[in-house]
């Protein structure tokens, strides 16, 4: 999670031995003074700023850092530029991880994110809120309110708090993080009421306190860990963050499964905690199916308990395709690889199809068109579909292999999924059109295109083959000797 460096020292992932990046005129050095780590940015005119890391965020997938302007006498905590990806590790400026940026490019050729000037915004004022554990309270007292969760249902009546303490956590939306409660999110960002536990009561999940009253129309907050509603709030706090959506409304990024299941038609009776140990660590991104996971679908569905039963309607041998395989799609962007969609769904679903989104079932038939994928759908579960012109522009043909046209979609959330089934299935026909889109103008998009061509190929490869940070004309340059080439790799 969130981690403090003055406590936990060890915490830094990313490699501060002495490391210089060059990017876009300017230069990033990772090292450290005195044991603390240090990112010096130096811009493309020469400024240099010093800064000294006080916090990480994340560390399984991605590693970002908080730091001090060294010099500065308000040490005001900022969010720095650059993260260390564990996908391909490596120290990349924010646009290459992070899906919110356009063309890295403006028309005149300058860069459209500085890379070497944070800004002089606090930490405090958006990471905190859904990386560390505090007080329920100044969740409430937060202006716009962060999450999904409890906070979203109750109002708080009155505070201890000073009206100038107040305003600052209301306008300024300032976490006050000497009051964390831990640093990282442990027991009490879930399990609310733990005061009134600690004095006798039983354990609750929902927030008590005569300061704090229940919205006229708000669900059911207090029946305990048995309300699906209730668990589901609690990891609402911090799993609703915003995202761009399918047509079908499903999430294109991760961080927003509360979001994405409450819209399923399994909700609501459905709990994270059917699937997910709130105090194990998960078994990761693409790890393969738990059988706990399994589980749940058939405890609903029981009709599909039978072993016999399931195989029918599935219609796939054991092992081939699984429930989550066509019900939860690997559709959504996480911060290191493709990860199930919460919107349970079906791969029937005709606004996704007609759209030309990705759909479970031609995520593995990557080669079938989509006339076949209909017909199947008809032959198999009975579904009547009859594509229109719609179909047809999004397809461009419904009789061409559905995986090409995905890689060529205007979309690029399509285009980078399409990619990452193929990578997934390690199929090297479409390594010539993949490589095509190293040449992409958003360095995030580029990024994803490089993780499936590794993965392809089987090894990184090296600066001089592929740079993702090169300047554009050298980078050009390079996906067109590697267009070359890929013709030879996919065929061995
Ligand atoms: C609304 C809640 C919310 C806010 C605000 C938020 N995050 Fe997160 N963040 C999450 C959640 C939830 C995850 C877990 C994502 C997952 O694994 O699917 C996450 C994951 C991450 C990760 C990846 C962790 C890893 O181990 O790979 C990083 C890095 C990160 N966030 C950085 C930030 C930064 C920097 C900010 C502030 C600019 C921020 N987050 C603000 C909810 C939030
Ligand atoms: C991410 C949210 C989350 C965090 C963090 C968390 N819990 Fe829980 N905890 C839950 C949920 C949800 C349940 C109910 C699980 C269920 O019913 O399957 C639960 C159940 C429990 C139970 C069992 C209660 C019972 O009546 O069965 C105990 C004990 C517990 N938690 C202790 C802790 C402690 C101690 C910590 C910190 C070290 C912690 N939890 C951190 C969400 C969390
Ligand atoms: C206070 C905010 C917060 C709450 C509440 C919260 N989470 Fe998270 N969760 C996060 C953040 C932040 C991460 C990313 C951690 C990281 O890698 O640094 C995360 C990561 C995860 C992960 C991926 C990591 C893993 O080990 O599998 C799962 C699964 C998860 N949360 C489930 C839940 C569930 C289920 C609940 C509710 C019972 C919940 N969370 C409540 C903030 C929260
Ligand atoms: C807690 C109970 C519960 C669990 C667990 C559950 N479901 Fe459901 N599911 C439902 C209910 C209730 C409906 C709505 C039924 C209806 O409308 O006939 C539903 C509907 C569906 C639908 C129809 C979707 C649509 O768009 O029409 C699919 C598909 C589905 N579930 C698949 C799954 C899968 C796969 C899993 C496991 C990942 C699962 N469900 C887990 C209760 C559950
Ligand atoms: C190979 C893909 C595939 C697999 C595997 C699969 N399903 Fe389905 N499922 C479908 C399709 C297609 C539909 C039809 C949706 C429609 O009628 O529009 C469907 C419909 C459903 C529905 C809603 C309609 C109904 O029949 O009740 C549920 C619930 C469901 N599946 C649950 C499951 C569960 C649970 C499993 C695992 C045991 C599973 N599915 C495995 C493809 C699959
Ligand atoms: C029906 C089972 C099921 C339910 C219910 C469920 N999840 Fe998951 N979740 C999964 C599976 C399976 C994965 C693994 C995804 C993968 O391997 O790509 C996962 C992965 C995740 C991750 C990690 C994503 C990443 O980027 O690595 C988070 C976070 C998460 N779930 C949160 C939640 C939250 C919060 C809820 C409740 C709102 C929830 N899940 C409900 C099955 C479920
Ligand atoms: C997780 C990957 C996966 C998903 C999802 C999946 N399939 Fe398959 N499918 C396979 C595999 C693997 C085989 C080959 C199984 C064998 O014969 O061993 C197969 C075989 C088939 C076959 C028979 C052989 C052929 O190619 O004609 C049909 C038909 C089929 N799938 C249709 C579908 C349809 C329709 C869907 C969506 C509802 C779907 N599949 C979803 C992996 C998948």
């Amino acid at each position: 999670m969130n981690q403090q460096l003055s406590a936990s020292p060890r915490a830094v992932a990313g490699a501060f031995g002495g490391v210089t990046v060059a990017y876009g005129g300017g230069s990033a050095r990772f090292t450290r003074a005195r044991g603390a780590p240090i990112m010096e940015l130096t811009t493309a005119s020469g400024l240099r700023r010093r800064y000294r890391i006080t916090r990480t965020i994340g560390g399984r997938a991605l590693q970002e850092y908080v730091g001090v302007l060294v010099g500065d006498r308000e040490q005001l905590e900022v969010r720095l530029p650059f993260g260390w990806w564990l996908a391909r590790p490596g120290w990349y400026p924010q646009p290459y991880f992070d899906s919110w940026f356009g063309a890295e490019h403006a028309d005149d050729g300058g860069l459209t994110f500085d890379a070497y000037t944070p800004a002089r915004s606090p930490w405090a004022a958006r990471c905190a809120w859904c990386h560390n554990t505090y007080p329920f309270e100044l969740r409430l007292l937060r202006d716009s309110r962060i999450g999904n969760g409890p906070e979203a249902h109750v109002d708080l009546l009155a505070s201890a708090r000073s009206a100038a303490a107040q305003a600052r956590i209301r306008d300024q939306n300032l976490l006050p993080v000497d009051e964390l409660v831990t640093v990282g999110v442990s027991c009490e960002s879930c399990h609310l009421g733990g005061r009134d536990h600690v004095g006798g009561a039983a354990p609750r999940f929902a927030p008590v306190s005569p300061l704090v009253r229940r919205h006229h129309d708000a669900p059911p907050l207090d029946r305990g860990r048995d309300e699906p509603g209730l668990v589901n709030a609690l990891c609402a706090q911090c799993h609703s963050t915003p995202s761009p959506r399918y047509p079908d409304g499903a999430a294109i990024r991760n961080s927003t499964e509360a979001l994405d299941l409450a819209a399923a038609a399994c909700a609501p009776s459905i709990a994270c905690t059917d699937c997910h140990d709130p105090h194990l660590r998960g078994p990761g991104a693409g790890a393969p199916d738990q059988p706990a996971h399994l589980t749940a679908c058939t405890r609903c569905h029981d009709q599909l308990a039978d072993h016999a039963a399931a195989l029918a309607h599935g219609r796939h041998p054991v092992g081939a395709a699984s429930c989550l395989d066509c019900h939860m799609p690997r559709i959504v962007e996480g911060v290191g690889a493709f990860v199930r969609s919460h919107r349970i769904s079906s791969p029937s679903n005709s606004t996704m199809l007609a759209a030309g989104a990705p759909n479970a079932c031609n995520l593995c038939h990557l080669d079938r068109s989509i006339r076949w994928t209909v017909d199947e759908l008809r032959r198999g579960w009975g579904v009547p579909l009859t594509p229109d012109a719609r179909w047809r522009d999004a397809y461009g043909d419904l009789d061409h292999a559905v995986g090409t046209a995905w890689l060529t979609s205007q979309h690029a959330p399509v285009r980078l999924t399409a990619a990452d089934a193929f990578a997934r299935a390690g199929d090297r026909i479409a390594l010539p059109s993949i490589v095509a889109l190293l040449d992409d103008p958003v360095a995030h998009d580029r990024m994803w295109m490089l993780l499936a061509v590794e993965r392809l190929v089987g090894r990184r490869l090296e600066p001089h083959e592929y740079d993702p940070m090169a300047p554009p004309a050298l980078r050009a340059t390079q996906a067109g000797t590697l267009r070359a080439r890929a013709a030879a790799w996919a065929t061995r």
